[in-house]
């Protein structure tokens, strides 16, 4: 049994030595002190040894026993210090290496002018409506009082895509889509872009964006039309800034008005930006025309409202002092990092 022991002895040193992971360390603890071990098996055995041989054969076997559990305790510490060593270096880092640099990019002025025009809207309790860039002719133009063969539609001709379907070239029909699905009181802006066949040049392009305003309620008046936008031009130009109303011309309102706001570059003395006319024009707008409120089922003996359409690239243009509209759509990163 001595010599059985002195085996158990030799076999768990040789397979220690060779261990070299913690599954290993485990089977072999399970093989030689598990329960079914082969050194409890043999201490298991022990009811058959003479009565002298007994304590002999017990002492050295708990030597064994306290020797391989020290070994395995050892190897143990070893190998979880050489997986900490593999860990570190696999995760070392070379704090000399230059970053990566990430680009942060930045709103489109564009986008910037659009977003502070919807703040003062919202602010104001406006709600923004939207409405689909490929249009029924009906709402671009007949819906907004400009029948077939209406000299308004000289100025706004557009891309057809059949002879009843148009890229819209306003945002007013906005207007009809918002009245027919909702009562009043409506308060809306509608930002978005529109399409004209325009040849570009620094003040034209095919595509750009305004922002239509409707308000429909009971009792509105020309008197809440000027105030809420002489409120939005002083908000987007300042508390200096003077705003005019002239007598003007859209189908779909009555009476119509531009706007103007004074030259924030002179402030009304004349100059290269205003073109020496003290004021520059910013808006279209007016009171609802009675048709397009019926068209729309809205009764306009009960209900009147105002109407207002911007367009963004102007405000944008004036805004930054910006002459040449095609800045806004080359993407040259030299242009748009300025904003
Ligand atoms: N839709 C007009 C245009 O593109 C602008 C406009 C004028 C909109 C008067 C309106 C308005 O809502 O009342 O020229």
């Amino acid at each position: 049994m001595k010599q059985k022991l002195q085996e158990i002895k030799v076999a768990a040193e040789k397979v220690l030595k060779e261990a070299e992971d913690m599954e290993v360390l485990e089977s072999i603890r399970v093989r030689f002190l598990g329960k079914k071990g082969e050194l409890t098996s043999v201490l298991k055995g022990m009811g058959a040894l003479s009565p002298e041989q007994r304590p002999v054969i017990g002492a050295l076997a708990n030597e064994i026993r306290t020797f391989l559990e020290k070994e395995i305790e050892e190897k143990k510490a070893d190998i979880s210090a050489k997986l900490q060593e593999i860990r570190l270096r696999s995760e070392i880092i070379d704090v000399t290496m230059p970053g990566k640099k990430r680009e942060i990019g930045k709103l489109h002025p564009l986008t910037q002018v659009m977003d502070e025009i919807k703040d003062i809207f919202i602010g104001m309790g406006f709600e923004i409506a939207e409405g689909p860039e490929v249009e029924y002719d009906y709402y671009n133009f007949e819906a907004l009082n400009i029948p077939k063969n209406h000299p308004a539609r000289d100025t706004q001709d557009t891309f057809y895509i059949e002879d009843n379907i148009v890229l819209r070239t306003q945002t007013s029909p906005i207007q009809v889509r918002v009245m027919e699905k909702q009562r009043p009181p409506i308060r809306i802006i509608a930002p978005g872009k529109v399409y004209r066949s325009d040849a570009v040049d620094a003040t034209h392009s095919p595509v750009f964006h305004q922002i239509e305003g409707l308000v429909v309620d009971k009792g509105v008046t020309m008197a809440d039309l000027k105030g809420t936008l002489e409120a939005f031009i002083k908000s987007l130009y300042g508390e200096e800034a003077k705003v005019r109303f002239r007598p003007h011309h859209f189908p779909f309102t009555e009476p119509s008005a531009e706007v103007d706001v004074s030259c924030f570059i002179c402030g009304g003395e004349g100059c290269r930006v205003c073109k020496g006319e003290g004021w520059i024009e910013i808006l279209g707008c007016g009171m609802v025309h009675p048709k397009v409120l019926s068209n729309c089922g809205i009764d306009p003996e009960e209900y009147s409202g105002f109407a207002f359409g911007l367009g963004l690239e102007r405000v944008a243009m004036r805004r930054y002092d910006i002459d040449d509209l095609r800045l806004f759509f080359e993407n040259d990163l030299r242009f748009l990092r300025q904003f």
